[in-house]
């Protein structure tokens, strides 16, 4: 993008992502700025929960046990035609979004999701198209308890068996869930059903690289080991980095110092369809793991779709309160050349957009926005990804994962727990129970 002033490439010359945060430096006055020592701190914090074990999810990229044991279920349940993946929250979004984003068309394999509502309407539109005789289960929950997931779970359980009988069902099936614990676990071992086992240490929204997404992934086609290296790849650029410039660190930075400035607002501009999805996955780990009470406020994560949104949020962007800070999360290269037809000159007023593909109209209207906000005196910054595969997947992923982690540290809180989803899930019991 022609945007890119002093491009940061994550310090790591083979990365496909780069971000830039150079302008909406200029909107903050140095005390609001973050001092470089608590970044400094903010790294050595979370490179000690590393080290020790206590968070798994940047070293999981590495553990061979791990895929291998992602591998095995997967020549397991290979021949099946459809695979039904059940999950909620980080249980779900992870593998919905790459698998939207890598537009997989040639696998083998039909992957459905469901467990991520109890809308009765929607589980049954999906359930009566599912072809239950040739369709396997992967119910994905670490706790074993989430109601969704786990309502749809037995609802899907009971439509295979009477398609294919209880005896042919308990091959069907594969509970992904904790290795030691959990209500899940202990139905899947008394009733003989395969397990994947989520590690410990790695919590629901910061679980896409384990089985919870990679074995989804895997029976998509994709090409899980292209992500694990995309992911290592960008946590090698940050842990190797001496300083406090990495691109994921000021990233993090950056938000947390406008937060500090009122403006807790976190907008990503997602201008490509396909990563609508990730926008989603981001949405969920920025604000389960920063939204906790803390002295600078927790920040409000919005996805914005360009350029659909521009006709229908931009205005309030631009001149509505100024309590938001935009990242673009723009593609350099589509897969698709398409020419804009020449007879668009039937209508003359649209004649600039002659000779021109439809990607550069997409690139202008990422560009005209980032400068139409800069003009307004409003924070931008941009990642830039070359081009989406499963490499620049990992590596995205990895880089916010990271910087979510960072940006906790910063915002003094614990970026890794959730007492308000469990809050929440406890009232619905409560309400189930009494009524
Ligand atoms: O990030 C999290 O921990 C949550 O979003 C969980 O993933 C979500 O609540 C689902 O939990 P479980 O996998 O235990 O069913």
């Amino acid at each position: 993008m022609a945007l890119l002033q002093n491009n940061m490439s994550a310090q790591n010359s083979k990365s496909k992502l780069s971000y830039n945060n150079t302008w909406m430096r200029s909107t903050l006055s140095a005390s609001q700025k973050i001092n470089p020592s608590e970044i400094f701190d903010a790294r050595k914090t979370l490179i000690k929960l590393i080290d020790s074990d206590e968070q798994g999810w940047m070293s999981i990229t590495d553990n061979k046990t791990h895929l291998a044991e992602i591998n095995k279920a997967y020549e397991k349940f290979k021949n099946f035609k459809n695979c039904l993946v059940i999950g909620i929250g980080g249980s779900d979004l992870g593998a919905r979004a790459i698998i939207e984003a890598l537009r997989k068309q040639d696998s083998k394999i039909k992957i459905w999701f469901t467990g991520d509502t109890t809308d009765p309407d929607e589980i049954e539109s999906i359930f009566s198209q599912i072809p239950w005789k040739q369709t396997c289960i992967n119910i994905i929950s670490k706790s074993g308890g989430t109601l969704e997931p786990m309502a749809s779970f037995f609802l899907a359980k009971e439509r295979l068996e009477k398609a294919v009988g209880v005896k042919k069902a308990v091959k069907a099936i594969l509970c992904t869930t904790d290795p030691e614990k959990g209500a899940l676990l202990e139905f899947a071992r008394e009733n003989n059903y395969a397990t994947l086992s989520i590690p410990q240490n790695i919590g629901g929204r910061f679980s896409v690289l384990t089985a919870v997404g990679l074995f989804p992934l895997k029976m998509a086609g994709i090409d899980i080991t292209k992500l694990r290296l995309g992911a290592s790849q960008m946590r090698d650029s940050w842990l190797k980095h001496f300083g406090t410039s990495h691109a994921i660190d000021q990233f993090a930075a950056w938000h947390v110092s406008h937060g500090r400035s009122n403006r807790p607002m976190h907008v990503l501009m997602i201008y490509s369809k396909a990563l609508h999805g990730m926008g989603m996955w981001w949405r969920q780990l920025w604000a389960e793991s920063l939204g906790k009470s803390s002295a600078a406020g927790g920040p409000t994560p919005i996805i914005f779709l360009g350029p659909t949104d521009q006709h229908s949020q931009l205005q309030l962007y631009q001149d509505g309160p100024d309590d938001k800070v935009y990242t673009f999360l723009e593609i350099e290269k589509f897969n698709q050349k398409i020419k804009v037809p020449n007879s668009i000159k039937n209508i003359p007023s649209l004649n600039y957009a002659l000779k021109h593909d439809f990607s550069d109209l997409i690139h202008s209207a990422a560009q005209g926005t980032a400068i139409a906000l800069k003009d307004k005196n409003k924070p931008v910054g941009i990642i830039n990804i070359k081009n989406i595969n499963e490499n620049s997947l990992g590596e995205l992923i990895m880089f916010l994962q990271i910087a979510t982690a960072v940006a906790g540290n910063l915002y003094c809180i614990n970026p890794f727990n959730q007492p308000g989803v469990e809050d929440s899930k406890n009232r619905v019991k409560e309400l189930l129970t009494n009524n």
